[in-house]
């Protein structure tokens, strides 16, 4: 720090409080990649106390790949100069959308170290995301509940024609057994269309102040059978202090369901769910999240475009493709964001935020 302050002409305490002071995460790194200092906002960003950085390899702080661009010993740590890029970092299960730049600190090539400034800007990538899937979403929802609702209606109205033709005609006649093959045809297309309702406008009851943990082990005890049945170890990891927030229990339960069963239907040969909760503080707010990966197929880019589209299915008959339309919904009736990624080690990751209001986190 002396050394820095000194090169800059800066007094130290002055240097101190302009390091301490800033909102983006900084951080002193030597030609080796390692952290030689790292300043609050790049403990709150990386989520680890900034002394406990020091000595640790940017690399590793970020999740990377050991042969990667910012891997010890690469031309970004010879030159320390690499323009503004987006990383998109690891830590733990969270992922980390980060805004970097590397500048070298001293003269010219005898420069031995450098300063990389970190923003943190998960959020409004994945906003952008969300937002994306509501977008497309948001038009398919509501053309289905006009369309839903227009053929609900003649098709009670051809119903009951049935229904007085039927009473008009011996009891012996055939055309009374035909008449109610019709009406079972017609049965099937108001559940259809009571379906497709409920998926365009799920109904979200009386939110209660809920701890998530308690819906995601109503939805693993649900599903022990069958993942035992499949060779599918579960690994549950409940977050300790995560505060209770307002929430429609059953509606979460389903959202959750869907997207574990998915997780299930990947995994033909058995594998690993691994299940988490925790409180994710961003820059403006704190979320509760629910994680849920799974070590299955993964998802192809041209699916995942898709995967929220409803009637949108890979399995054939097997399935209708509504499952995580109604999830997606539900979540943002909760105010809730969803993302979801493929992992570098295979398999998928959902990750279900719900923002903590205010008088929650005392
Ligand atoms: N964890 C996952 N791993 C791989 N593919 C997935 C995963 N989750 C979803 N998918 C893909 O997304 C598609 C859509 O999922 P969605 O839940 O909406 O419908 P579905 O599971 O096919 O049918 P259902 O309506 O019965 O749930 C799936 O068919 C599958 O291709
Ligand atoms: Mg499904």
């Amino acid at each position: 720090m002396a050394k820095v302050a000194a090169t800059l002409n800066l007094e130290p305490e002055v240097a101190l409080k302009c390091l301490t002071g800033l909102d983006v995460g900084l951080l002193l790194v030597g030609s080796g990649g390692e952290v030689r200092y790292a300043n609050p906002r790049a403990g709150e960003v990386l989520e680890v106390k900034p002394d406990d950085l020091v000595g640790q390899s940017v690399c590793d702080l970020l999740g990377l790949a050991a042969d990667g661009p910012l891997s010890a010993g690469e031309k970004v740590w010879k030159d320390f100069s690499l323009p503004p890029t987006q990383i998109l970092g690891q830590r733990g299960e969270k992922e980390l959308t980060l805004q970097c730049r590397v500048l070298p600190l001293g003269k010219g090539s005898r420069s031995e170290g450098g300063v990389m400034l970190l923003e943190d800007v998960s959020e409004s990538a994945e906003e952008r995301e969300f937002q994306r899937n509501i977008d497309r979403f948001s038009s398919i929802g509501n053309l289905s509940a006009v369309f839903a609702h227009e053929i609900r209606n003649p098709l009670t109205g051809i119903r009951t024609t049935i229904q007085f033709v039927q009473t008009k005609l011996p009891d012996d006649a055939p055309l009374v057994e035909d008449l109610d093959d019709v009406i079972k045809e017609l049965d099937r297309i108001e559940q259809f269309t009571t379906d497709l309702l409920q998926f365009a406008r799920p109904k979200i009851s009386e939110l209660r102040q809920t701890n998530v943990n308690e819906v995601v082990e109503k939805v693993l005890g649900h599903v022990a059978l069958r993942c035992s049945e499949m060779d599918i170890q579960v690994k549950w990891e409940p977050g300790a202090d995560v505060p209770e927030i307002p929430l429609d229990f059953d509606a979460l339960r389903q959202a959750l369901l869907n997207i574990v069963l998915n997780a299930l239907d990947a995994m033909p040969e058995g594998g690993l769910l691994r299940v988490t909760s925790s409180t994710r503080r961003y820059r403006t707010r704190r979320a509760v999240e629910i994680a849920v990966a799974d070590t299955g197929t993964g998802i192809p880019e041209e699916v995942i475009e898709k995967i929220y589209d409803p009637f949108f299915t890979t399995r054939g008959a097997g399935g209708t493709g509504l499952g995580l339309s109604i999830t997606l919904q539900i979540v943002k009736e909760h105010g809730g964001r969803i993302y979801l990624r493929n992992r570098p080690q295979g398999g998928v990751i959902f990750r279900l935020s719900f923002p903590v209001p205010e008088e929650s986190e005392a």
